[in-house]
Protein backbone atom coordinates (compact mmCIF):
# COMPACT_ATOMS: atom_id res chain seq x y z
CA UNK A 1 0.00 0.00 0.00
CA UNK A 2 1.03 3.79 0.19
CA UNK A 3 2.10 5.58 3.01
CA UNK A 4 -1.57 6.58 2.84
CA UNK A 5 -2.99 3.17 2.54
CA UNK A 6 -4.40 3.14 -0.65
CA UNK A 7 -3.77 0.11 -2.68
CA UNK A 8 -4.28 1.70 -6.40
CA UNK A 9 -5.14 4.68 -8.00
CA UNK A 10 -8.14 6.22 -8.73
CA UNK A 11 -7.40 6.67 -12.54
CA UNK A 12 -7.06 3.84 -15.36
CA UNK A 13 -3.37 3.84 -15.24
CA UNK A 14 -1.92 0.58 -12.96
CA UNK A 15 -0.31 2.14 -10.00
CA UNK A 16 3.14 -0.39 -9.33
CA UNK A 17 3.73 0.09 -5.62
CA UNK A 18 6.45 -2.68 -5.05
CA UNK A 19 10.04 -2.59 -6.78
CA UNK A 20 11.64 -5.82 -8.05
CA UNK A 21 13.15 -7.48 -4.93
CA UNK A 22 9.60 -7.24 -3.33
CA UNK A 23 8.16 -8.73 -6.02
CA UNK A 24 10.62 -11.50 -5.79
CA UNK A 25 9.81 -11.86 -2.21
CA UNK A 26 6.25 -12.50 -3.24
CA UNK A 27 6.98 -14.84 -5.79
CA UNK A 28 8.94 -16.68 -2.74
CA UNK A 29 5.41 -16.56 -0.71
CA UNK A 30 3.27 -17.72 -3.51
CA UNK A 31 5.65 -20.65 -4.07
CA UNK A 32 5.18 -22.08 -0.19
CA UNK A 33 1.53 -21.78 -1.00
CA UNK A 34 -1.20 -24.04 -1.72
CA UNK A 35 -3.70 -21.37 -2.97
CA UNK A 36 -3.92 -17.85 -3.94
CA UNK A 37 -6.79 -15.99 -3.73
CA UNK A 38 -8.11 -12.04 -5.17
CA UNK A 39 -11.50 -10.88 -5.46
CA UNK A 40 -13.27 -10.61 -8.87
CA UNK A 41 -12.78 -6.85 -9.21
CA UNK A 42 -8.96 -7.69 -9.18
CA UNK A 43 -9.08 -9.73 -11.82
CA UNK A 44 -11.14 -7.33 -13.97
CA UNK A 45 -8.59 -4.52 -13.34
CA UNK A 46 -5.57 -5.84 -13.16
CA UNK A 47 -5.40 -9.06 -14.90
CA UNK A 48 -3.25 -10.60 -13.42
CA UNK A 49 -1.27 -14.38 -14.14
CA UNK A 50 -1.30 -15.32 -10.41
CA UNK A 51 1.34 -17.81 -11.30
CA UNK A 52 4.91 -18.50 -9.57
CA UNK A 53 7.28 -16.81 -11.77
CA UNK A 54 10.99 -18.29 -11.08
CA UNK A 55 11.62 -21.34 -13.06
CA UNK A 56 13.77 -22.60 -9.76
CA UNK A 57 10.66 -22.19 -7.03
CA UNK A 58 8.64 -24.02 -10.00
CA UNK A 59 10.71 -26.94 -10.50
CA UNK A 60 11.00 -27.03 -6.56
CA UNK A 61 7.50 -27.30 -6.20
CA UNK A 62 7.21 -29.80 -8.95
CA UNK A 63 10.19 -31.67 -7.02
CA UNK A 64 8.06 -31.63 -3.99
CA UNK A 65 5.22 -33.59 -5.59
CA UNK A 66 3.40 -30.13 -6.10
CA UNK A 67 2.01 -28.47 -8.63
CA UNK A 68 4.33 -25.62 -10.57
CA UNK A 69 2.33 -23.12 -8.93
CA UNK A 70 -0.35 -22.43 -6.14
CA UNK A 71 -4.24 -23.29 -7.30
CA UNK A 72 -5.87 -19.93 -8.33
CA UNK A 73 -9.48 -18.87 -6.52
CA UNK A 74 -11.72 -16.02 -6.79
CA UNK A 75 -14.91 -14.57 -5.08
CA UNK A 76 -17.85 -13.10 -7.21
CA UNK A 77 -21.65 -12.23 -6.63
CA UNK A 78 -22.36 -11.58 -9.90
CA UNK A 79 -20.11 -13.52 -12.03
CA UNK A 80 -18.91 -10.47 -14.37
CA UNK A 81 -15.99 -12.44 -15.28
CA UNK A 82 -13.69 -12.73 -18.46
CA UNK A 83 -13.20 -16.27 -19.39
CA UNK A 84 -10.06 -15.31 -21.02
CA UNK A 85 -8.49 -13.03 -18.31
CA UNK A 86 -4.64 -14.06 -17.42
CA UNK A 87 -6.28 -15.82 -13.74
CA UNK A 88 -8.37 -18.44 -16.00
CA UNK A 89 -5.90 -18.43 -18.94
CA UNK A 90 -2.35 -18.54 -17.58
CA UNK A 91 -1.00 -22.22 -16.03
CA UNK A 92 -2.20 -25.02 -16.84
CA UNK A 93 -3.59 -25.42 -13.15
CA UNK A 94 -7.35 -25.59 -11.52
CA UNK A 95 -8.85 -22.34 -11.12
CA UNK A 96 -11.85 -22.42 -8.51
CA UNK A 97 -14.80 -19.64 -8.61
CA UNK A 98 -16.63 -19.09 -5.05
CA UNK A 99 -19.89 -17.98 -6.89
CA UNK A 100 -23.16 -16.23 -5.35
CA UNK A 101 -25.75 -18.91 -5.28
CA UNK A 102 -28.02 -16.88 -7.66
CA UNK A 103 -25.64 -16.26 -9.86
CA UNK A 104 -24.06 -20.06 -10.23
CA UNK A 105 -25.95 -20.70 -13.10
CA UNK A 106 -24.57 -17.35 -14.97
CA UNK A 107 -21.05 -18.26 -13.74
CA UNK A 108 -21.25 -22.28 -14.82
CA UNK A 109 -22.82 -20.83 -18.26
CA UNK A 110 -19.46 -18.28 -19.08
CA UNK A 111 -16.85 -19.38 -16.56
CA UNK A 112 -17.51 -23.43 -16.78
CA UNK A 113 -15.18 -24.42 -18.93
CA UNK A 114 -12.11 -22.46 -17.39
CA UNK A 115 -12.45 -23.49 -14.24
CA UNK A 116 -14.15 -25.40 -11.22
CA UNK A 117 -17.71 -22.96 -9.75
CA UNK A 118 -18.67 -23.32 -6.47
CA UNK A 119 -21.88 -22.23 -5.22
CA UNK A 120 -20.42 -20.27 -2.17
CA UNK A 121 -23.90 -19.28 -0.56
CA UNK A 122 -25.99 -15.85 -0.75
CA UNK A 123 -24.13 -14.17 -0.08
CA UNK A 124 -20.47 -16.04 -0.22
CA UNK A 125 -19.00 -16.48 3.36
CA UNK A 126 -14.93 -16.40 3.30
CA UNK A 127 -15.19 -18.44 6.14
CA UNK A 128 -17.38 -21.31 4.02
CA UNK A 129 -14.89 -20.78 1.67
CA UNK A 130 -11.91 -21.42 3.55
CA UNK A 131 -13.61 -24.86 4.87
CA UNK A 132 -14.43 -25.72 0.72
CA UNK A 133 -10.64 -24.98 0.12
CA UNK A 134 -9.32 -27.12 3.22
CA UNK A 135 -11.11 -30.13 2.18
CA UNK A 136 -9.67 -29.25 -1.47
CA UNK A 137 -6.50 -29.86 -0.05
CA UNK A 138 -5.35 -26.21 0.91
CA UNK A 139 -3.55 -25.84 3.72
CA UNK A 140 -2.02 -22.66 3.35
CA UNK A 141 -3.39 -19.81 1.69
CA UNK A 142 -2.69 -16.72 0.34
CA UNK A 143 -4.76 -13.99 -0.27
CA UNK A 144 -3.53 -11.17 -2.17
CA UNK A 145 -6.23 -8.58 -2.55
CA UNK A 146 -8.20 -5.97 -3.31
CA UNK A 147 -9.35 -4.26 -0.29
CA UNK A 148 -12.70 -5.80 -0.10
CA UNK A 149 -11.03 -9.51 0.24
CA UNK A 150 -8.63 -8.04 2.89
CA UNK A 151 -11.52 -6.86 5.04
CA UNK A 152 -13.34 -9.58 5.17
CA UNK A 153 -10.56 -12.08 5.99
CA UNK A 154 -9.26 -10.32 8.82
CA UNK A 155 -12.71 -8.79 10.38
CA UNK A 156 -13.54 -12.61 10.04
CA UNK A 157 -10.30 -13.43 12.41
CA UNK A 158 -8.56 -15.99 9.63
CA UNK A 159 -5.49 -14.68 8.78
CA UNK A 160 -2.94 -16.22 10.64
CA UNK A 161 0.03 -13.62 9.25
CA UNK A 162 -0.03 -10.03 7.62
CA UNK A 163 2.56 -9.07 5.09
CA UNK A 164 1.92 -5.12 4.81
CA UNK A 165 4.13 -3.48 2.89
CA UNK A 166 4.75 0.33 2.29
CA UNK A 167 5.78 1.92 -0.67
CA UNK A 168 7.06 5.51 -0.30
CA UNK A 169 4.69 8.09 -2.06
CA UNK A 170 1.17 9.08 -1.39
CA UNK A 171 -2.10 8.49 -3.50
CA UNK A 172 -4.30 11.48 -1.83
CA UNK A 173 -7.32 10.41 -3.49
CA UNK A 174 -10.14 8.75 -1.72
CA UNK A 175 -11.77 7.31 -4.89
CA UNK A 176 -8.96 4.80 -4.87
CA UNK A 177 -9.11 1.39 -3.07
CA UNK A 178 -8.13 1.35 0.37
CA UNK A 179 -6.32 -1.73 1.97
CA UNK A 180 -9.08 -2.71 4.36
CA UNK A 181 -12.34 -0.91 4.16
CA UNK A 182 -14.79 -0.57 7.57
CA UNK A 183 -15.26 -3.33 9.95
CA UNK A 184 -14.96 -4.55 13.13
CA UNK A 185 -11.44 -5.51 13.21
CA UNK A 186 -10.19 -8.54 16.18
CA UNK A 187 -7.16 -6.27 16.87
CA UNK A 188 -7.69 -2.87 18.37
CA UNK A 189 -6.30 -0.43 21.06
CA UNK A 190 -7.57 -3.16 23.51
CA UNK A 191 -6.18 -6.02 21.35
CA UNK A 192 -2.85 -5.12 19.82
CA UNK A 193 -1.29 -7.63 16.93
CA UNK A 194 2.12 -9.00 17.46
CA UNK A 195 4.62 -7.11 15.07
CA UNK A 196 6.78 -10.15 14.22
CA UNK A 197 9.50 -8.23 11.24
CA UNK A 198 10.28 -5.07 10.32
CA UNK A 199 12.54 -5.34 6.76
CA UNK A 200 13.68 -3.00 4.54
CA UNK A 201 13.60 -4.18 1.34
CA UNK A 202 15.17 -1.12 -0.88
CA UNK A 203 12.95 1.67 -0.84
CA UNK A 204 10.11 -0.14 0.75
CA UNK A 205 9.23 -2.00 4.15
CA UNK A 206 7.69 -4.76 5.30
CA UNK A 207 5.68 -5.17 8.40
CA UNK A 208 4.79 -8.88 9.10
CA UNK A 209 2.50 -8.99 11.84
CA UNK A 210 1.42 -12.46 13.48
CA UNK A 211 -2.25 -12.79 14.14
CA UNK A 212 -3.23 -16.31 15.03
CA UNK A 213 -1.50 -19.36 17.21
CA UNK A 214 -0.47 -20.92 13.89
CA UNK A 215 1.52 -18.27 12.63
CA UNK A 216 5.45 -19.25 11.66
CA UNK A 217 8.06 -16.86 12.99
N1 LIG B 1 -1.62 -3.22 -4.10
C1 LIG B 1 -1.92 -4.48 -4.08
O1 LIG B 1 -1.18 -5.31 -3.57
C2 LIG B 1 -3.23 -4.91 -4.65
C3 LIG B 1 -3.55 -6.28 -4.67
C4 LIG B 1 -4.78 -6.65 -5.20
C5 LIG B 1 -5.65 -5.69 -5.66
N2 LIG B 1 -5.30 -4.38 -5.62
C6 LIG B 1 -6.23 -3.33 -6.07
O2 LIG B 1 -7.42 -3.46 -5.31
C7 LIG B 1 -8.50 -2.98 -6.10
C8 LIG B 1 -9.62 -4.01 -6.05
O3 LIG B 1 -10.04 -4.14 -4.73
P1 LIG B 1 -11.58 -4.13 -4.38
O4 LIG B 1 -11.70 -4.12 -2.90
O5 LIG B 1 -12.25 -3.06 -5.16
O6 LIG B 1 -12.07 -5.50 -4.98
P2 LIG B 1 -11.67 -7.04 -4.75
O7 LIG B 1 -11.53 -7.32 -3.30
O8 LIG B 1 -10.55 -7.40 -5.65
O9 LIG B 1 -12.97 -7.73 -5.34
C9 LIG B 1 -14.23 -7.35 -4.89
C10 LIG B 1 -15.22 -8.19 -5.62
O10 LIG B 1 -15.11 -9.54 -5.18
C11 LIG B 1 -16.39 -10.11 -5.09
N3 LIG B 1 -16.69 -10.38 -3.68
C12 LIG B 1 -16.00 -9.97 -2.60
N4 LIG B 1 -16.54 -10.47 -1.49
C13 LIG B 1 -17.58 -11.21 -1.89
C14 LIG B 1 -18.53 -12.01 -1.19
N5 LIG B 1 -18.49 -12.15 0.15
N6 LIG B 1 -19.47 -12.67 -1.90
C15 LIG B 1 -19.49 -12.56 -3.25
N7 LIG B 1 -18.62 -11.82 -3.97
C16 LIG B 1 -17.68 -11.17 -3.28
C17 LIG B 1 -17.35 -9.13 -5.70
O11 LIG B 1 -17.31 -9.44 -7.08
P3 LIG B 1 -18.41 -9.13 -8.19
O12 LIG B 1 -18.35 -7.64 -8.34
O13 LIG B 1 -17.93 -9.88 -9.39
O14 LIG B 1 -19.71 -9.63 -7.66
C18 LIG B 1 -16.66 -7.81 -5.40
O15 LIG B 1 -17.06 -6.77 -6.26
C19 LIG B 1 -8.00 -2.78 -7.50
O16 LIG B 1 -7.81 -1.39 -7.69
C20 LIG B 1 -6.66 -3.47 -7.50
O17 LIG B 1 -5.74 -2.86 -8.35
C21 LIG B 1 -4.10 -3.98 -5.14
Amino acid sequence: MSIDGYLDAATDERLLLSNEADLDRVDAVRAECDAILVGAQTVRRDNPRLLVRSQERRDARVARGMLPSPLKVTVTSRAWLDPQAQFFAAGDIEKLVYCASDAVGEAQERLGKVATVVDGGQPVDVCEVTTDLYRRGVARLMVEGGGTMHTQFLTADLADELHLVVAPFFVGDSRACRFVGDGRFPWHPGRRATLAEVRQIGDVVLLRYALSERFCA
